[in-house]
């Protein structure tokens, strides 16, 4: 009884401090609010292995690898190739990404298969003769010159060939995706709507609409999606390998659509694509290794920047749902992406000062910029100077198997469905990542990113990411949690949110994925919100302080309505190394573990 009567009482004064929490942060409210998430989900158990995606399928056909003996490797290749049937928002074989993977002796190493540019694709070539940005067919953004050389399929091999278990072959890792290809699946609600929205887009072009739109009839959720082509594809990777792709029957389907609609991709690139194995990025954060994708991503120095600024101020302290901390984030994430703008690119092309970027004095000195009551305006906040610096609907998946091995892996079409182009009989959805170059040095892309020189177009470059694949370490060096998300450029600040919500403020991985996310990405200057994600008094406090606070609207490139990513994180327990698998609530995804 007297347990029960203290367990309300401890409820109230739970839910008192959550509402109180904004007015008068104090320690014990900053584990109060971290408990208050406590109260909406437990992660997914399980002893062996997990696979946590943004497609149920999908899920369960990494899960199914695991348990036919295959390593986090091989059920990360069936996954992505499973995702480019039933994920075709984001899952792809037209598109690109990132792939990190921890091997259960430590050894942790980042493969890096994003597009490349076509030889064509030169400095000004989205631009018409007055300078201004091309729209519609020829532009960075929809039709076939959107569309940068593929790099999914090479990355996939790479990975299999370097990192795979070698139980199973090439061939039955992509033999789950070619049977739900030629077979079919039920379509789910998210994708048939998402589908009818994009019907204008995909009407030009005959083969997207003959797939995507069923003719003109549309598809009713529930009904079932076949898709032959992509099957008959698959079919070919599976017979001829990877190479199949870039030099034989699809590549020689790719170059003549493009050919005949005015593309850039040809044999010659397509030839000339290659995956690259990359180091990865590393800091700590607060004593914990964080292991994290370099360039051609952003991600990872932008992230590390972020954490380093971060790890000056007491967050514990503050209160989580505190406007001091909110303050702190924007003012934070206002300097990283300042850097981002300036001075990130392929640094296989540009001269990226990573090191000066990701080292904990240059935080410092970004740090003592950092004014607790007044908001910095983007105007003033000009790129830092780091060491070295000379002038001048994506989807993720993580993956832990029964012997600890563990795979992060990003990977996008880049817009929902890219460039909105089915190459002819290939059955599959070319990207538009060439949107991710500066197509002029300065204009905002689709999410509204200025980019500098460092990151312009030029042929057989990779147009930058901010795709965030990343392992966060025990203090002990075990593996503690994996963890990604889609959602363009708020991506690095949705991965940010999650390792702090986990390390400052005690949350499960469940609970620090499904809280309310904030983004700022220095232009526009300010500080968006998700819908319902902040008191209307914090937002008075982060208004008095200078900041221009926003509710998102639709922001076009997430699964729900203004709000931001779709993570997919798994921790490792401590002690029973149980697998916690959590997927975010804002997509349709699954962790499946066994
Ligand atoms: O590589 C990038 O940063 C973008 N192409 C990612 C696009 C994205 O996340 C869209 N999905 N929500």
């Amino acid at each position: 009884m007297l347990a029960r009567i203290s367990r309300t009482l401890l409820l109230f004064l739970l839910t008192f401090a959550f509402l109180a929490a904004p007015f008068a942060p104090t320690q014990s409210q900053a584990a109060t609010t971290a408990s208050a998430h406590a109260l909406i989900r437990q992660p997914v158990r399980a002893e062996h292995g997990m696979v946590a995606s943004a497609e149920r399928i999908a899920s369960q056909v990494g899960i199914d690898v695991l348990k036919r003996g295959g390593n986090a490797v091989d059920a990360a290749i069936a996954t992505a190739f499973a995702l480019a049937v039933t994920y075709p928002s984001a899952g792809n074989l037209g598109g690109g990404g990132f792939m990190m993977i921890r091997l259960r002796d430590g050894r942790t190493t980042a493969i890096d298969y994003r597009e490349m540019a076509p030889s064509a694709a030169t400095r000004n070539i989205f631009q018409d003769e007055k300078g201004n940005l091309i729209q519609g067919e020829g532009s960075s953004l929809i039709g076939y010159r959107a569309a940068g050389v593929p790099g999914t399929v090479a990355g996939m091999e790479l990975a299999f060939k370097k990192y795979g278990s070698g139980k199973l072959s090439w061939a039955e890792l992509i033999e789950p995706a070619r049977k739900l290809a030629a077979e079919g699946f039920p379509i789910y609600g998210y994708l048939a709507r998402n589908l009818v929205k994009k019907k204008d887009q995909f009407a030009p072009y005959e083969d997207s609409r003959k797939i995507f739109l069923n003719d003109g009839k549309f598809y009713q959720e529930g009904e079932v999606l076949r898709q032959p082509e992509l099957a008959a594809t698959l079919r070919r990777l599976q017979k001829n390998g990877a190479r199949e792709f870039y030099e034989g029957e699809t590549a020689r389907l790719i170059a003549a659509d493009m050919k005949q609609h005015n593309g850039l991709i040809t044999m010659e690139d397509l030839r000339g694509y290659v995956a690259k194995e990359r180091v990865p990025v590393r800091t700590t954060y607060r004593g914990y290794e964080v292991i994290t994708m370099p360039p051609s991503s952003s991600g990872g120095v932008i992230l590390i920047e972020m954490l380093n600024i971060l790890e000056g101020y007491n967050l514990h302290e503050m209160g989580w749902s505190s406007a001091d901390r909110y303050h702190l984030m924007a003012e934070a994430m206002r300097r990283a992406y300042a850097d981002r703008a300036e001075y990130l690119g392929d640094a296989d092309f540009a001269n990226v000062p990573v090191a000066g970027l990701i080292d904990k004095n240059y935080a410092a000195r970004q740090r003592s910029t950092i004014n607790m009551t007044h908001a910095s305006t983007s105007a003033e906040v000009r790129a830092g100077h780091p060491v070295g610096a000379e002038s001048s609907e994506t989807t993720h998946f993580s993956i832990v198997d029964a012997e600890g091995n563990a795979v992060a892996n990003t990977y996008t079409l880049n817009e929902s469905f890219g460039s909105k182009v089915v190459a002819k009989g290939t059955g599959f959805l070319l990207n538009d990542e060439m949107d991710d170059f500066a197509a002029k040095p300065g204009t905002p892309n689709y999410y509204g990113l200025i980019q500098g020189e460092r990151n312009a177009v030029a042929p057989h470059k990779r147009p930058l990411s901010a795709m965030t694949p990343t392992f966060v370490l025990r203090k002990d060096g075990t593996l503690w949690f994996a963890i990604g998300s889609p959602g363009g450029s708020t991506i690095i600040n949705t991965v940010l949110q999650v390792i702090t919500n986990i390390i400052d403020y005690e949350m499960n991985i469940q609970q620090a994925i499904d809280a309310p996310r904030i983004h700022h990405q220095w232009m526009p200057d300010e500080l968006a919100y998700e819908p319902y994600g902040l008191s209307t008094d914090t937002l008075h406090l982060l208004e008095a302080r200078g900041h221009k606070v926003y509710v998102r609207p639709n922001a076009g490139w997430t699964t729900g309505e203004g709000y931001m990513g779709n993570a997919q994180g798994i921790m490792l327990e401590e002690k029973t190394g149980t697998r916690l698998g959590a997927s975010d609530p804002r997509g349709d995804g699954a962790a499946i573990g066994y």
